[in-house]
């Protein structure tokens, strides 16, 4: 089976944007085909069951996803596709001031995601800002492992 990822982009700042184009070039250099697209005007049709999909998106407000992600989010939770031959990834990015809500648009995803019946590949890579670590950086040394088990999956087919 070909190796496909769709990078689906929920941003406000850029940080998340700055996420996806890291691993793009380093999926790109593996031979993977990687697509990146912004969560503004997406459907729930974007799933397609030949990618393996990595939502990465910040959290704002009171553990809202960010504006460009907010339609589509409530798109899928209104229509409740059946999502069960979907594989996906989430990086998730907060800051744990928000302690209450922290990485809590990523985490939404997940759980509705889920709850569609996609199966999530890999743990959720949760991403601090106050940490003063870099996000892209991060997120490199965790899509490691979590391409690793995209291999798995891409060899079973
Ligand atoms: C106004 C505002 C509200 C935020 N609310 C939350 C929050 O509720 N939970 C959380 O974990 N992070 C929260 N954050 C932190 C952002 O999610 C974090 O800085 C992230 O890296 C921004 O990524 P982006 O540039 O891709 O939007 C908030 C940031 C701002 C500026």
């Amino acid at each position: 089976m070909s190796k496909k990822i769709k990078i689906l982009i929920g941003t406000m700042t850029g940080n998340a944007q700055l996420v996806a184009q890291e691993l793009e070039l380093r999926f790109d250099g593996e031979g993977i085909e990687v697509e990146t697209v912004d969560m503004d005007r997406l459907t729930p049709e974007v799933f397609e069951s030949n990618y393996i999909h990595l939502i990465c998106t910040s959290t704002y407000g009171q553990g809202d996803v960010p504006d460009n992600a907010r339609a589509f989010i409530e798109a899928i939770d209104e229509s409740r596709p059946d999502l069960r031959s979907i594989r996906y990834g989430v990086i998730a990015l907060g800051d744990l001031t928000y302690s209450e809500t922290y990485c809590f648009g990523g985490k939404r995803f997940d759980t509705l995601l889920n709850e569609c019946g996609a199966v999530r590949i890999g743990d959720i890579l949760l991403h601090d800002a106050s940490s003063g670590t870099m996000p892209e950086e991060e997120a490199a040394d965790w899509s490691e492992e979590w391409l690793a088990s995209c291999e798995d999956i891409w060899c079973q087919k």
